[in-house]
């Protein structure tokens, strides 16, 4: 691992894994979405799947330990199936979904997932399917049981992510046994609040962060490197770029390197509590 890197990791200074923003399209156009993502956004901020492969090969030679990929939805790229099979052969590597697209044919795509360091991150809100489906969109609650139980049948390891604004105690409760039956243990169910940035912001919801209570993560854009996979937001359209370290994202070590300059000044130790994932 590059030197510099190993350092701030063992501070917990910063985290291990890579962040890549494949596309801000999306399917659907969640209430609180940080992207502004939708079926009709005007830029589409694709990385190509060369770039977010040569990002993945690079992250392993500096000593990044695994990789994310997000958006937008990533399987509104035709060949994202196949780029994911690649990115899991060069790191372990999470890809965030909404679960809306799981046809058996993409399924059968996946399948090679099974055999590698490779997790699909399914985003659900609450047990309760009406709640769930005003949050996230119609179709969405039944959507993502269907698609959890069919990928764990094909052996690929599905984790859940849950974001909160306005959910009772007892509909999380809920959750947690849905989980449990759909066989996905506590540990792979996150759960984080609403982040006040993007849609969020513009409607009134979800919380501020403090600077510390995001892990920075090396996270890489179409529109540069930024701090932390909350940090490349939309808001009326544009990218907020408080949150940017630099324009050039490759080759890698010159993002990393702006990167941890950005995170010198930060705070650590023990007062720093991560509580946004
Ligand atoms: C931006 S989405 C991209 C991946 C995929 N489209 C999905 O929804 O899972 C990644 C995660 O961020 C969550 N998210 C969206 N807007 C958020 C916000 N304002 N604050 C916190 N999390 C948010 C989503 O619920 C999802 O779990
Ligand atoms: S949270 Fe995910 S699924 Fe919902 S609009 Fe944003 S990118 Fe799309």
């Amino acid at each position: 691992m590059r030197d510099d890197l190993q350092a701030a990791v063992a501070e917990a200074r910063v985290g291990d894994r890579l962040w890549l923003y494949a596309t801000y399209h999306c399917n659907l156009a969640c209430v609180y979405c940080l992207t502004e993502s939708s079926p009709r956004i005007a830029a589409r901020r694709e990385l190509p799947a060369e770039t977010l492969l040569r990002a993945a090969r690079e992250g392993r030679e500096l000593g990044f330990r695994s990789v994310g990929v997000t958006g937008g939805e990533v399987f509104m790229l035709r060949d994202f199936p196949e780029t994911l099979v690649e990115l899991s052969g060069i790191l372990p590597t999470i890809a965030l979904t909404n679960g809306m697209l799981f046809t058996e044919r993409l399924l059968a795509r996946l399948e090679p997932l099974a055999e590698l360091d490779a997790a699909l991150q399914i985003s659900l809100d609450t047990a309760d399917p009406a709640h769930n489906d005003r949050l996230r969109g119609p179709g969405n609650f039944t959507a993502v049981v269907d698609a959890l139980e069919r990928l764990r049948d094909r052996g690929i390891t599905v984790r859940i992510a849950t974001t909160v604004e306005d959910q009772t105690e007892n509909e999380l409760a809920d959750l947690c046994q849905l989980h449990r039956a759909l066989g996905i243990s506590d540990e792979d169910h996150i759960v984080r609040p609403v982040v006040r940035r993007g849609r969020a912001d513009v409607e009134g919801l979800g919380v501020d962060p403090e600077a510390n209570e995001i892990l920075p993560e090396l996270t890489l854009t179409a529109d540069g490197a930024f701090l932390n996979p909350f940090g490349p937001t939309v808001r009326h359209g544009r990218t907020d770029l408080d949150l940017l370290v630099g324009r050039q994202i490759l080759p890698l070590e010159v993002s990393l390197s702006s990167f941890l300059r950005a995170v010198d000044d930060l705070p650590t130790g023990d007062d720093v509590v991560r509580n946004i994932r």
